[in-house]
């Protein structure tokens, strides 16, 4: 196991936390389109682990891309598999299934799987590259390292009035102040070489918006998560008030109603082939 001098999962603060706000955007993902990257270099029979894998849609998807082949999901948070469970037993996919755990310290033996992915988790952890370190263990010689992170230092967000600078600067400061890399994107090549796999693809891209429909779709989900969560955190902080708040998130629908407006999210891919 690797010894590390970062904090237990159990006493990290997960920013996003598991309201319906956080649900929204994590069961808008699938493995079709979030994780498409990934799909060519599944094969019927392998065993694949989904790290951090929040409600499970893109497990899902994977697991009937490798059906025989068992598909794990684990987070340290149960509450959110309920749905995928229930949609997994309806359509009679048996190779699924959810464990919670603490992806420093997975559960299974060295060398053991032939895949392992993560997507959005990095960012979200302290010490990410001890988290790489600890999938690639389990990972079979020849295995496939699977990571798909935002780097939230390539976003593009225009024309940026000062209310949605502020916005954005409370948003990277919370990320910051916890201790998470707020660029992890940029990292994962090197996070995915240091841990003894060959980097075969590596990708950065924009999370495009197509047009103001979409846009609006996007800060609607924005604004329900600041104010679910983020925003109580930045005022338990002392970084702003109630009133700030609710000025930004007006600021953000006027924006969301600009034909100018541009919100382009930056992620990176990232497979490499474990040595
Ligand atoms: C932003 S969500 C991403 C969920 C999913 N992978 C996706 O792309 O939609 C990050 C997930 O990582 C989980 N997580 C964070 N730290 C963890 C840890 N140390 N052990 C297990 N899960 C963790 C959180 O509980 C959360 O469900």
């Amino acid at each position: 196991m690797n010894k590390s001098n970062s904090q237990p999962a159990a006493k990290e603060n997960y920013i996003l936390g598991y309201g319906e706000g956080a649900m929204q955007w994590m069961t808008s993902r699938t493995a079709e389109v979030h994780g498409a990257f990934l799909l060519p270099w599944l094969k019927p029979g392998m065993r694949l682990l989904d790290c951090g894998c929040g409600p499970g849609t893109l497990t899902l998807g994977f697991a009937k891309r490798v059906a025989p082949g068992e598909t794990i999901g684990i987070d340290r948070e149960a509450s959110q598999f309920t749905a995928t469970v229930n949609a997994a037993q309806r359509e009679n996919i048996g190779n699924l299934h959810f464990v919670t755990g603490d992806i420093y310290e997975l559960p299974y033996a060295d060398e053991s799987f032939d895949a392992v992915f993560a997507s959005a988790v990095l960012g979200s952890v302290s010490d990410p590259q001890r988290v790489v370190a600890e999938m690639a263990r389990v990972l079979k010689p020849g295995g496939i390292m699977a990571l798909k992170e935002f780097d939230h230092g390539g976003d593009i967000i225009w024309p940026l009035s000062p209310l949605l600078e502020k916005s954005a600067e409370l948003y990277h400061g919370l990320r910051k102040h916890n201790g998470h890399a707020e660029d992890c994107g940029r990292r994962l090549r090197g996070w995915v070489h240091a841990a003894g796999c060959d980097v075969q693809h590596l990708r950065g891209f924009f999370d495009q918006q197509a047009g103001p429909d979409e846009l609006r779709v996007y800060i609607d989900r924005n604004n329900y998560l600041i104010n679910e969560i983020l925003g109580p955190q930045y005022i338990e902080l002392g970084w702003c008030t109630q009133d700030d708040l609710a000025a930004q998130a007006a600021a953000w629908v006027e924006f969301a109603a600009n034909p100018a407006a541009i919100y382009l999210a930056c992620w990176f891919e990232a497979i490499g082939i474990k040595s």
